[in-house]
């Protein structure tokens, strides 16, 4: 399949996990592909890896933090000036830490607000002029099962995820007369750098963690589960598509 020939795709997160399984799926449908992370060595092994699969000459790499303004505008807005335009945007990009709420400080509260939200909000703003240029823009956004379902010790990483479901609803309903279509992916139980060390407290109560194991598959599943649901959404598939969000966990939370 070739669905994204002609397109060009901003991807946040783009150095690990989902974001850099979204990259290579992009790019093997012919997508050229914008990589934007924090971590420079992240986005190298994402290159190395389109490299190995023959679709590097399609990538290029953008260093951003997303939760800085001045990064986004700079970084960001330069390389959708380079490329020339913008078709697709995928808001990969997040950071989940975990505590007891009682002894969570207003710092970590405000690092994981700046990163999964505001940084959403920051990098969509900075992409919307030109994803409505294309007149067939495409925003995928990263919610969470988090966001409707407990998940202990995560208050402030749930309200985030929370907190771009409404955001994706709200841009999907403003701009949908310009041809903008907005969906969400909200993922559980996916291998990443995320779930690999998710700082659950030493002392938690982990009878609270009833739903984390999908009732299919062999236990977590590999990032490209969710690439091709994006992929999907993202492509002409899913041109019915916008306002809603898909929850891909295995049916861990069923
Ligand atoms: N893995 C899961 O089961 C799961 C479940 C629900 C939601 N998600 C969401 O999926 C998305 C991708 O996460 P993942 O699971 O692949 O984890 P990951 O940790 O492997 O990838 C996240 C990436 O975001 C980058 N990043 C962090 N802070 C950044 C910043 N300030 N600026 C730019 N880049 C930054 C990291 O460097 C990393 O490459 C996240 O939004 C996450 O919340 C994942």
């Amino acid at each position: 399949m070739q669905r994204f020939t002609g397109r060009t795709a901003l991807i946040t997160g783009a150095g690990s996990g989902i974001g850099q399984a979204t990259v290579l799926r992009f790019l093997s449908e012919g997508a050229t592909v914008i990589a934007a992370d924090i971590v420079p060595k992240g986005l190298e092994t994402t290159r190395q890896m389109a490299e190995k699969a023959g679709t590097a000459a399609r990538l290029t790499t953008c260093e951003v933090d997303i939760s800085s303004e001045s990064s986004v505008q700079q970084q960001i807005g330069g390389a959708i000036k380079k490329a020339g335009g913008l078709h697709v945007l995928v808001n990969g990009a997040g950071i989940l830490r975990s505590s007891h709420t009682h002894l969570t400080s207003l710092e970590f509260w405000n690092r994981i607000l700046a990163v999964n939200l505001t940084g959403t909000f920051l990098v969509t703003r900075e992409a919307l002029p030109a994803l409505l240029e294309s007149g067939n823009g495409v925003v995928v956004n990263f919610s969470s099962t988090s966001a409707t379902f407990a998940h202990p010790y995560m208050a402030a990483y749930a309200a985030t995820k929370g907190g771009i479901q409404s955001f994706t609803h709200t841009i999907a309903s403003e701009y949908a007369k310009q041809g903008l279509r907005a969906v969400a992916v909200a993922p559980g139980s996916i291998e990443s750098g995320m779930t690999n060390d998710p700082g659950i407290p030493a002392d938690a109560d982990m009878s609270l963690f009833s739903k984390m194991s999908p009732a299919i598959g062999q236990g977590f599943a590999s990032p490209d589960s969710v690439a091709g649901v994006i992929a999907m959404f993202a492509s002409d598939d899913g041109k019915f598509i916008t306002g809603t969000e898909l929850r891909i966990d295995g049916g861990t939370h069923m």
